[in-house]
């Protein structure tokens, strides 16, 4: 498998894919043009900010199975589309944060303290100690948007400065606000006019782009510092312009623009700001654990050693990965057959968890499910990522829910399938020693092992019923692997699950169909054991 490293990344990157069997190859500085065409040979991709991953470039991208973000912002990948297209999308959220933070706080001194100017100032021979008079950070309103890693950090180094800390985030508890004494505010306008330097530390998404504009400006006090080194485009840079001239800003301190580099910025041309070309990760030690963490999470994913650090797959630690990891085996089987006994179209599902596997995060459980159902009958291969925005594309009612209800089983699964013409429950279960079994047919008692070709008949209970079918089996020299048999009452309707270990010709299905007392015959395939 193929790795492709879109942007600059430390040599540990490309080192530990190499040891751990992959092919790499490196192209920073490549053109978007050229991404289009070159991802189409890869199964992964590591970037930072250099490129963008759009619809557009994930149109080719057949071959792809997981992109890494070498850092925390994602917003320079289409993580909607590759959701769409079952492509793993990870990024490495704690590598940098604290650079990040560092540099956040160096900006609000240079910027407070005035330092760059002087240094030019100074270097073209300059002695001017007057014009330089800035501002101390103790005893000042620090205001933070954003209270996340980096939010945090920047808070307890700002508390070290003695700076009186406030902030801003409606998503976190107030636990955290309480434990890194921290001054919570309800409202973003709460804290944009008690602060006097205010820092920015929120993703850029739909929501935050310009979060910052003409009407937060008229809310802070006037002669407010401002930092960002979150992303361009969270701050309205025409409506900064204005504030910074206007007097209402006092300076501010910028690493990242709305387009980057960035081209005739006027911003740049104030002697109120300063700036820093996109910087805050561009520590040795950040760049390092970015690119370890990130070639650790592309080479586990790829391998199926696990997922990390993914945006669209539900969080599970690996221990808990571990132990539900038969289960999303086994429910992915329990789909692909009863797809096959139901037929496509379903309408709805409902999966009912009962026993230890109730009481644990089953979301990857159902995902895997919903990926059984949508294989057999799509073209385009349905997955872990996509499954359930695939299933409510598909309008499919997914339901689940928990039972007490367990009987002599440590867990059991059931799952229901309706279409508009036919219905099927089944119902399984793992033992102790991880066996997977199917335990309930449509209210059929059985013990059926989902693997490889079965051959699924209703028929009339009588004498003679496993031998005719077995004897027809033998006839065209088919081995029978396994054999299960449950029926409701004697003499009436039975159900019979024969695992064959070679295909079943039409002949043989057409003479099993005309045996005594036959009322239906599927065959059903499904992946041999450990190969889905
Ligand atoms: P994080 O996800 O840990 O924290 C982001 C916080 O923002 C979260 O707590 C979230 O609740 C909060 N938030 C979201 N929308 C908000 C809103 N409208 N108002 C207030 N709070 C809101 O991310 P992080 O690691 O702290 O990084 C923050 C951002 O910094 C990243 O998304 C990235 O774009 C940027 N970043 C820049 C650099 C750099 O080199 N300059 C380096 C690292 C990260
Ligand atoms: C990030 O989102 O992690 C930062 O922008 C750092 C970077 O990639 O340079």
């Amino acid at each position: 498998m193929k790795v492709l490293l879109a942007d600059s990344l430390a040599t540990e990157c490309e080192d530990i894919l190499t040891r751990a069997g992959l092919e790499v190859v490196t192209r920073p500085g490549i053109s978007q043009e050229e991404l289009k065409e070159e991802i189409k040979g890869y199964e992964g991709v590591i970037l930072r900010s250099g490129v963008k991953i759009t619809d557009k470039v994930l149109a080719g991208a057949e071959r792809l199975k997981a992109i890494c973000r070498a850092g925390i912002g994602v917003d320079n990948v289409d993580v909607e589309e590759a959701t769409k297209r079952g492509v793993i999308v990870m990024n490495t959220p704690e590598g940098n944060a604290t650079s990040a933070a560092e540099h956040t706080i160096g900006l609000l001194f240079a910027v407070a303290r005035k330092i760059s100017q002087a240094h030019k100032s100074l270097q073209k021979g300059e002695w001017k100690r007057d014009k330089f008079i800035g501002f101390q950070v103790a005893g000042k309103a620090l205001g933070i948007i954003g209270l996340g890693r980096i939010g945090r950090q920047v808070a307890k180094k700002a508390a070290a400065l003695e700076m009186r800390v406030i902030a801003y985030d409606p998503f976190i508890s107030p636990d955290i606000t309480t434990q890194y004494l921290i001054q919570r505010t309800n409202t973003l306008e709460e804290v944009l006019s008690q602060a006097d330097f205010i820092t920015i530390h929120v993703p850029l998404n739909a929501s935050t782009r310009n979060l910052i504009e003409e009407r937060e400006f008229n809310l802070m006090k006037p002669g407010v510092i401002l930092v960002n080194a979150s992303r361009g485009g969270i701050v309205n840079e025409k409506d900064l312009y204005e504030a910074i001239v206007s007097g209402k800003v006092a300076g501010a301190a910028l690493d990242v623009f709305e387009v980057e580099p960035p081209k005739g910025n006027k911003l740049l041309e104030l002697e109120q700001v300063i700036a820093t070309p996109h910087l805050g990760a561009q520590t040795v030690e950040a760049q390092k654990a970015v690119a370890v963490e990130a070639a650790e999470q592309m080479a586990d994913a790829l391998l199926g050693k696990g997922v990390r650090n993914a945006l669209n797959l539900p969080v599970v630690n690996p221990e808990e990965f571990a132990q539900l990891q038969p289960f999303i085996n086994f429910t992915e089987r329990m789909g692909i057959f009863l797809m096959q006994l139901t037929g496509c179209g379903v309408r709805s599902v409902a999966l009912i968890y009962a026993g230890e596997i109730a009481k644990k995060n089953t979301r990857l459980v159902t995902d895997s499910f919903l990926v059984g159902i949508l294989k057999p009958c799509m073209e385009e291969g349905a997955n872990l990522v996509n499954a359930p925005s695939l299933a409510m594309e598909k309008g499919i009612d997914v339901s689940v829910t928990t039972s007490g209800l367990c009987g002599d089983f440590t867990n059991l699964i059931t799952a229901k399938v309706k279409t508009e013409t036919a219905e099927s429950a089944v119902t399984g279960t793992i033992f102790n020693k991880g066996d997977a079994r199917l335990v309930f047919i449509d209210g059929y008692t059985i013990e059926a092992v989902l693997e490889g070709m079965m051959l699924v008949v209703y028929a009339k209970d009588r004498v003679g019923l496993i031998g005719g079918v077995g004897t027809i089996l033998g006839s065209e020299g088919i081995n029978i692997a396994r054999m299960a048999f449950g029926r409701k009452k004697a003499g009436g309707t039975a159900l019979l699950i024969v695992n064959v270990d070679n295909p079943i010709s039409l002949k043989a299905l057409e003479k099993i169909e005309k045996l005594e007392g036959v009322e239906s015959v599927r065959l059903v395939q499904l992946p041999s054991n450990g190969k889905q």
